[in-house]
């Protein structure tokens, strides 16, 4: 008899036989430019688009000759041939136009008007918006685009691609769009040496060993990118500035930069230091209110211009972790704003303060200290002392970017200044990139959340920051990027749908989450009903998932909060000065932050939605921990236990992490190959970590609680060996930190050239997913092998680049032998190599019934 059999052995968790059998046949979407994300132009229907007696333009005639325009007129090019491949004739003067009747047109609404006065329009524009119409005139058939300045124009085309794309009709085309406000930037969080705080995607496009990288090609890339969705400026450095880059020969090759975004009308600026007239300038202070503090900042602002004419302005992080600011001075966040505000005002830039101020020194034994209040403390007196050119730029939550927060209140807080919502769309709290997470549904959470103003109903946060309810005169959007040299710019290929969706949220905030979702997907893989089908699914549950099994009902992600923000760390949150608290006891959990007995933080916000926060009857239970500290017996609206709902929520949610890939799996052979197994990659890791972190909450909160999960799931693994209970040679246990990161609280490690953990199979014949949890350190390649009765079944390496180089929640990873047959007796062993600094740490050994068995079975049921 055949004693075992290798099927297949894939990555991490998971990995379904019938994989084996789906290898994507070659498509004909092969191959693909991954940097091209959701410009891939892939080719359509033209029928769709130009239905009978619609004709397919020839010619694009441009009508100005910005650059701007010419982007537009180059980009419909590209598009037109790509998607339906016909290369248009570029033409900048009427004589073309006067031979071909069938025409692109591509200007602003003041050339439309001189080149034909018959299409001018009663109803002008906003600023940036286009009008897209087709006109059927005589002999004549126009698709016009028509910008109400040349950036509008650059949109326009865009707008029309995207139509293209999705194989909309064109034959009776009128659009008119504006942007909802003026600010759509990006924020790269990006150093000089080309590291990039919070990314998790390669390096920096911009920076490389203290310099402005020679090879730009990337940036205009992105650049291009950005416009498609009409974001228009971009900072390019980390919000923990280096003064450096504001000295003179810095600003030179900064300028480079800006050179690359100026065709698709991205506008460059920077992370300042408040401190820079001191460290770079030679000033003996930086006070805001000195008068040479003011020279030197506008003398500054002067020569940036000078190198940088379309510099868009800066952003200022001050006075928070660690940055210099005006409190050394006994000077406001006003005062400090508008020193460099009034530097930028003559050429027309603009302040982004951040709101971001906080005491990261709080003292945690004070039931009244909350991290919380401290944007609407630091600056609701201010109100109204800022400049014109200032804008406070404010997370969407009071903490930072946790996996659900309500929204600050300090957007109702300001009446008289301008605001803009600084989005997250790097993942720092939300699974860094590895784990699949479409946060668009989260954003319109917070941009839909109405704050009750009074006398100003309804006040969303969307209107208050596009300027809207309170008639300021500039506000926005910023999303924090942090793209980089990877070919798929944000790593997981999915994850664009966040930048996607950040751009076109910024344009038009009151677009749903489906819809976003369902214009990327066709964009990134094309018009077939399947493939968007599973994708959207993906992508509209995928926060749900990730919260199940992370930190649910509002109380934080539960990520290693004093260290890199991914594995799961739970008691992190507690007794340090940083404010993220949990208050998880014996008895109970959550933050009380009632104006009743709390921090009075729920008084921050307006009358109408303190009432809902304030009370446990009114508060959503998504947000129940935020707001309120209660016992784990407390029951929600559903009349579950607050303990029984972190239980079901973990098992729910690692379970739905390990469906994602067989979901995505339909997808092989439909979508460009690379693709296909860079997300399966990507999404058999998550679902092998999931189950590191459902282990490690549950775990942790029934140590805490004592109260056994009603369905006995709690420690109770019929499956699972551990490797401090295998026959060892040469690995030692050792205990892990946190201990609910682990296993049982240990794992083995091995001290010498190779070790082993072996076990002897008891259950009953038959064929099973072996899984070995391990730990892979950042440094360091430890080489595994599975063997069964002495012979290799499967060899693997560890050499994955997680965040740690310990034994914790972020480097505890999986791999699975599926369909391997076991018989009763069978001896399995695990020889581990340790390589560099990893000493081939081993955890546990899962052994399941073949899925591909278990499968089979189900559908015989
Ligand atoms: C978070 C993040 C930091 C970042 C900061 C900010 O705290 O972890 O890396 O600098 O936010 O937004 O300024």
């Amino acid at each position: 008899m055949r004693r075992f059999a290798l099927m297949l052995s894939c990555g991490v968790a998971v990995c379904a036989w019938k994989q084996a059998s789906a290898l994507p046949a070659p498509g004909p979407r092969q191959p693909v430019n991954p940097q091209a994300a959701w410009l891939a132009y892939s080719p359509v229907d033209a029928r769709q688009v130009f239905p009978s007696g619609t004709p397919i333009p020839n010619t694009v005639l441009r009508l100005g000759d910005s650059t701007l325009e010419s982007t537009a007129a180059d980009e419909l090019h590209r598009g037109f041939e790509d998607m339906l491949h016909r290369v248009l004739r570029l033409d900048t003067g009427a004589t073309q136009a006067e031979r071909d009747h069938n025409l692109i047109v591509v200007g602003t609404t003041r050339e439309v008007a001189a080149w034909r006065p018959s299409l001018r329009e009663g109803k002008q524009l906003a600023p940036e918006g286009f009008r897209l119409r087709r006109i059927v005139s005589g002999r004549d058939s126009l698709l016009m685009i028509e910008g109400a300045d040349e950036r509008g124009a650059l949109y326009g085309a865009f707008a029309l691609l995207r139509m293209i794309a999705e194989e909309q009709s064109l034959a009776h085309l009128e659009v008119v769009e504006a942007p909802s406000a003026p600010v759509r930037w990006t924020n790269e969080w990006d150093n000089p040496d080309g590291s990039i705080e919070r990314g998790y995607a390669g390096r920096s496009i911009f920076f490389g060993n203290d310099d402005v990288r020679q090879d730009l090609a990337r940036v205009r890339e992105y650049a291009r990118l950005l416009a498609s969705v009409g974001i228009n400026g971009c900072t390019i450095n980390n919000v923990n500035a280096d003064p450096d880059l504001l000295r003179p020969e810095k600003l030179r090759e900064i300028a480079r930069i800006a050179a690359e975004f100026r065709p698709y009308g991205v506008r460059l600026s920077l992370s300042i230091a408040m401190n820079s007239p001191q460290v770079i300038g030679g000033l003996k202070t930086f006070d805001p209110l000195a008068p040479e503090v003011a020279a030197w900042w506008r003398a500054k602002a002067d020569e940036i211009y000078r190198a940088i004419p379309d510099f868009g302005g800066v952003i200022i992080k001050a006075d928070s972790e660690g940055q210099p600011g005006p409190s050394q001075y006994g000077r406001t966040p006003a005062e400090a704003a508008n020193v460099v505000a009034r530097a930028l005002k003559p050429h027309g830039g603009i302040v982004l303060y951040r709101g971001f101020v906080y005491n990261h020194h709080l003292d945690w034994r004070d039931s009244k200290a909350d991290r919380a209040r401290a944007g609407y403390d630091n600056f609701h007196s201010l109100d109204g002392k800022f400049d014109d050119n200032v804008i406070v730029q404010i997370k969407n939550g009071p903490i930072d970017f946790q996996v659900r927060e309500p929204v600050s209140p300090l957007f109702a807080g300001l009446h008289k200044t301008n605001e803009a919502i600084e989005l997250q769309i790097t993942q720092e709290y939300t699974g860094q990139q590895r784990h699949l997470v479409f946060l668009v549904p989260m954003w319109k959470t917070a941009l839909d959340t109405d704050m009750h103003v009074p006398g100003a109903r309804p006040s969303l946060v969307r209107d208050i920051v596009t300027g809207r309810t309170f008639a300021r005169p500039s506000g926005g959007f910023v999303g924090v990027a942090n793209v980089g040299l990877d070919d798929y710019w944000l790593g997981h290929p999915l994850a664009m749908a966040n930048l996607y969706g950040f751009g076109r949220l910024a344009w038009s905030p009151s677009l749903s989450a489906a819809a976003i979702s369902d214009e990327w997907a066709r964009l990134t893989f094309g018009n077939d009903t399947e493939v968007r089908r599973v994708v959207e699914a993906l992508m509209l549950n995928s926060w749900h998932i990730y919260e199940e099994y992370t930190g649910p009902l509002g109380v934080g992600t539960l990520t290693d909060i004093i260290g890199v923000h991914y594995g799961p760390g739970i008691e992190s949150a507690e007794r340090n000065g940083w404010g993220q608290w949990i208050r998880a006891d014996h008895s109970g959990i959550g933050m009380d932050r009632t104006i009743a007995t709390g921090t009075g933080y729920i008084g921050q916000y307006p009358p109408g939605l303190a009432a809902e926060y304030e009370t446990l009857k009114a508060c959503p239970d998504d947000l129940l921990l935020f707001m309120h500290h209660v016992p784990y017996t407390y029951r929600l609206h559903s009349g579950k236990t607050v303990i029984q709902y972190i239980y079901d929520t973990h098992y729910a949610g690692a379970t739905a992490a390990a469906a994602q890939v067989a979901a995505w799996e339909t997808l092989a052979g439909k979508v460009p190959d690379r693709t296909y197994f860079e997300v399966l990659r990507r999404l058999n890791y998550q679902a092998g970590h999931a189950p590191v972190w459902r282990d490690a909450v549950v775990n942790w909160f029934h140590q805490m609680s004592g109260i056994a999960d009603d369905q006995g799931r709690v420690g109770n693994h019929p499956n699972r060996i551990e490797a401090e209970a295998m026959h060892l040679a040469g690995y030692a246990p050792v205990a892990v930190t946190p201990w609910e990161t682990a296993s049982g609280g240990k794992a083995a490690m091995c001290g010498q050239a190779a070790c082993s953990a072996s076990t002897v199979f008891t259950r009953p014949d038959g064929w099973y997913d072996v899984a070995v949890q391990y730990f892979d350190l950042l440094d360091g390649v430890s080489h595994f092998t599975l063997e069964i009765n002495g012979s290799p079944v499967d060899t693997w390496a560890a050499d994955d680049t997680l965040p740690s180089d310990k034994l914790n929640g972020h480097t505890s990873t999986r791999h699975t032998t599926a369909g391997v047959a076991l018989d009763r007796g069978d001896r399995i062993r695990i020889v581990g190599v340790p390589g560099g600094k990893e000493p081939a740490p081993l955890d546990y050994l899962e052994i399941t019934r073949a899925f591909a068995v278990t499968a089979r079975e189900a559908v015989k049921k």
